[in-house]
């Protein structure tokens, strides 16, 4: 990070339901900004045992005078799990939390799908507020009210749309994540821009080496753009009736890719990477978007040191399959976000199996 720049706002309008995301350094410390969103006595703080050893002090401090208690993750994917869910339960009526209570989700986005999933199930929902602590997280997962957990046939298949009452994303808090992890964010942002704004894929283009350095003013430019993208998309199909869908640009083909490898050779937003690049080129291969285009997405991924490959040794057979299992399929068949270039992100159904098999037998060649 090279210096400090003021803190964001954005709001998700959700009529009563509407909340702030704040983006800025030292958030965390500002308690009497997050303690407002607080409106009972009893809190259980969710996170991990890799987050919480460095972040958990200063969010407890903020706590003083109500009845808290925290609850730990191993750290990981495969413990977005709904046993994980189960002890999350527990820890809350240990607690003895009522119907005010809140439920902290302090991490990356695997805690807090699973904490705001656990807040969505407690006494048929309580409040929640999201402190993500990823690249990720801050773009992507802890915006827009999506929460649930992994189910050995598949990621993501049990969940609630449960909103947050509060996003603070302190900045950072990014200086202890790892650069793949920070990479992995920086595909998250690229998808927002791939999606449906033209200008904000140019200006990546243009900032792809100062958010590679991390540098503030361009990273919080680059969070706030993506934040507002998604929250507008939210506030308008909150539960994925339409337009929301798009937001998944690259996820069929990235879900079946980190399944394929049991989530351990590509992080989320790698996958992601990959799957977009795929999407591009199944939209080439049906004449909806022409090789500049992929080609302009290859080199914003590969600038911001993102895979563009299927890792090697990955069947084309299998990952159909698994693309087979994805949420937006309606019965029988497959339904892709694809595009008709930069910007320009469509769902398309009935899309023949055939030409998606020629992509990935390309792409795994
Ligand atoms: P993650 O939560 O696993 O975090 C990545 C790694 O970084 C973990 O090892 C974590 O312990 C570590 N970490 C977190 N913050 C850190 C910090 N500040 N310093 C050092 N290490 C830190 O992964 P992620 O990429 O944040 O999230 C991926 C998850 O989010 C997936 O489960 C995906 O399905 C989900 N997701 C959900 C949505 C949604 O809308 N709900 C959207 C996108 C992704
Ligand atoms: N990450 C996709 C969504 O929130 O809808």
């Amino acid at each position: 990070m090279t210096r400090t720049v003021a803190p964001e706002t954005i709001d998700v309008t959700l009529g009563a339901r509407s909340y702030p995301v704040w983006i800025g350094r030292g958030l965390l410390d500002d308690h009497a900004r997050w303690r407002a969103a607080l409106r009972g006595r009893h809190v259980l703080v969710i996170s991990n045992h890799t987050v919480a050893p460095l972040y958990l002090e200063r969010v407890a401090r903020g706590l003083d005078g109500l009845q808290w208690s925290s609850f730990l993750l191993d750290d990981g994917e495969a413990h977005k799990s709904f046993a994980n869910v189960g002890h999350a339960l527990q820890a809350l009526a240990t607690l003895g939390a009522t119907r005010d209570a809140c439920v902290i989700a302090l991490g990356g986005g695997v805690v807090g799908d699973l904490a705001g999933f656990t807040a969505a199930c407690w006494m048929r929902g309580i409040d929640f507020i999201q402190m993500p602590t990823t690249l990720l997280s801050m773009v992507d997962s802890s915006v827009g009210g999506k929460t649930g957990v992994n189910l050995p046939a598949g990621k993501n298949l049990v969940g609630a749309f449960h909103q947050p009452r509060a996003v603070i994303a302190d900045i950072g808090t990014l200086d202890s994540l790892p650069e793949r992890e920070y990479r992995a964010g920086l595909a998250e942002v690229i998808k927002g821009a791939a999606i449906g704004d033209t200008a904000f894929f140019a200006w990546l283009e243009a900032h792809a080496d100062a958010l590679q350095r991390r540098d503030e003013t361009a990273l919080v430019q680059a969070i706030a753009t993506k934040v507002r993208y998604k929250a507008g998309v939210v506030a308008r199909d909150e539960t994925e009736q339409g337009e929301r869908a798009l937001l998944n640009l690259g996820h069929t083909f990235g879900h079946a890719l980190e399944t394929a490898g049991r989530y351990t050779t590509l992080l989320h937003g790698e996958g992601v990477a990959v799957g977009m690049l795929l999407a591009a080129r199944l939209s080439e291969r049906l004449g909806m978007s022409g090789a500049e285009d992929s080609a302009r997405l290859t080199q914003l991924l590969q600038a911001a040191g993102l895979p563009t490959a299927v890792p090697a040794g990955f069947d084309p057979e299998q990952l159909l399959g698994l693309m087979r299992l994805d949420k937006k399929n309606t019965a029988g068949t497959l339904r892709l976000i694809l595009w008709r270039g930069i910007g320009q992100a469509e769902i398309v159904t009935g899309v023949n199996e055939a030409d998606v098999l020629a992509v990935l037998r390309e792409a795994t060649n």
